[in-house]
């Protein structure tokens, strides 16, 4: 496994949470019913993933930031705010659902949120939970903030609690056809066609052609 080149859109910084281009990327070619967040935080993903797959499940571990998304998104019939750690969570939604979905996994803590006694970062966790499930090989799984996996962070950070990109990027080797690139800071994760469906992404967005590796 050599090193995952990075590919940015032109332009500098992206906005916050998950790039409607990139969600549409995937979901155009997968056409999934579902979606699935971890770390709701605002809802600002939870809102583009409603739009572009239709139905949400997001899991936020802060009961103060739950009941703000209770409020603001819980009247959509298609999103569901669920409450508690993503490791604890996730099984029961995966075992409601019956077909492949679409995640995105950014649950973690960040100077803006209080401070946990657990992890800070709960993804190898997330990620082993995901390679049980039957439908992990035809899903596409979209981690936030590839950048924290592979340098240095700040010392607010626990260093210990965030595994390194190579350990992430071994933790979602679902199956022998996964491929992986590292696109606008978002690991994107899926089957061997994900190479198809982003075959127009660098005419679509002006970035470099996305690097996927087997993983
Ligand atoms: C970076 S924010 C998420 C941003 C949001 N996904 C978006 O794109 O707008 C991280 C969120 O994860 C939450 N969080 C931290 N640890 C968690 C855990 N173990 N399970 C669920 N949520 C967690 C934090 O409280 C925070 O709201």
């Amino acid at each position: 496994m050599g090193e995952h080149p990075v590919v940015r859109t032109s332009g500098s910084e992206r906005p916050w949470g998950l790039p409607p281009t990139l969600a549409r990327t995937v979901q155009r070619y997968f056409r999934y019913r579902v979606a699935v967040e971890t770390g709701t935080y605002k809802g600002t993903s939870t809102r583009i993933l409603r739009e572009v797959v239709g139905r949400v499940y997001t899991i936020e571990a802060d009961f103060a930031l739950y009941e703000d998304a209770r409020r603001t998104l819980g009247n959509d019939p298609g999103i569901h705010v669920c409450l508690g750690s993503s490791p604890a969570v996730l099984p029961s939604i995966l075992n409601s659902l019956d077909s492949c979905a679409l995640f995105w996994l950014d649950a973690h803590w960040f100077p803006e949120v209080p401070s946990v006694a657990d992890s800070q970062c709960p993804l190898l966790e997330e990620l082993s939970i995901l390679a049980r499930w039957p439908f992990i090989g035809d899903s596409c799984v979209l981690i936030d903030d590839a950048r924290m996996f592979s340098g240095p962070l700040e010392e607010c950070y626990r260093a210990g609690d965030w595994p390194t990109l190579h350990d992430v990027i071994a933790a979602a080797r679902f199956t022998p056809s996964t491929v992986s690139a590292i696109i606008d800071d978002v690991i994107v994760v899926g089957p061997g066609t994900l190479t198809l469906a982003f075959g127009d992404y660098p005419e679509m967005t002006g970035a470099q052609s996305p690097v996927w590796k087997k993983t």
